[in-house]
């Protein structure tokens, strides 16, 4: 049986406690994101050390910069073995091409792809930036450039996910802002349960909290796989 789509989110200041979560929770999931954090603290040697335990490792760097920086950032990550690693969609094609460029340079055969984020989910007002669109419009123009940029998918929240899906139905959508029903919602505002964002179109799920601070974190990654793949039903 396959792995629940489940991506935890180690949002850990240091190497020790991403490693220990990591070696708990990989019989249970498909993957392991690391964020600015640990890009920042332990650095990218740790994409490589987590990789040893045969999961995919998706790098949130958000990068957004000209085009021939990215290139070369996203070179570095795809040389330690990141499998995604994510770009601002507003840093444009341009800047999306050279991140596909690189990352594919970087991994050297290996199977790695680029996720655009639309817009941030903090973001509830886009005038202060400049812009007049709704969100939702937002999204949709983002999402169709960072398709026509080539890259693997997109990071939406589950609010947006048929969105993205009308506009660019083959591009991977990958979904942060779950929690399962009863637990914490912490500092997200537009969450869905594990079951809704799956229903919804969701490929990929970004699960941090709700796993990482549980009693037993390997416990909670079991339950809400179980959950997802009920959910599923046969052949799903
Ligand atoms: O703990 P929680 O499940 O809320 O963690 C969600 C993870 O997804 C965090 O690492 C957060 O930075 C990330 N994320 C998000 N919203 C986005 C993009 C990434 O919550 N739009």
């Amino acid at each position: 049986m396959s792995r629940p789509p489940i991506l935890v989110a180690l949002d850990t200041p240091t190497a020790g406690e991403a490693r220990g979560l990591a070696t708990s929770l990989a019989p249970h999931v498909t993957g392991f994101k690391i964020g600015l954090e640990l890009l920042m603290g332990p650095g990218p040697s740790l994409i490589a050390e987590l990789r040893e335990l045969g999961r995919p490792i998706f790098v949130d760097a958000k990068l957004h910069d000209i085009p021939n920086t990215v290139e070369a950032a996203a070179r570095q990550l795809g040389s330690v073995g990141a499998r995604w690693v994510t770009v601002h969609a507003a840093g444009g094609r341009a800047m999306m091409d050279a991140a596909v460029t690189g990352l594919a340079e970087g991994a050297e055969g290996e199977q790695a792809g680029i996720l655009a984020v639309t817009v941030l989910t903090s973001l509830d007002d886009l005038t202060e930036i400049g812009v007049g669109d709704m969100i939702a419009e937002q999204v949709r123009r983002l999402t169709g450039l960072a398709a026509s940029a080539g890259v693997e998918g997109v990071v939406c929240s589950a609010r947006e996910i048929g969105v993205c899906r009308a506009v660019a139905p083959d591009l991977l959508r990958v979904v942060p802002g779950i929690r399962p029903g009863g637990v914490e919602h912490h500092d997200q505002a537009r969450v869905a349960t594990p079951e809704a964002a799956i229903d919804e179109g969701a490929d990929l799920l970004v699960i941090g909290r709700a796993i990482t601070l549980a009693p037993d974190p390997a416990e909670a990654a079991a339950r809400i796989g179980q959950t997802i793949l009920e959910g599923r039903g046969p052949g799903g």
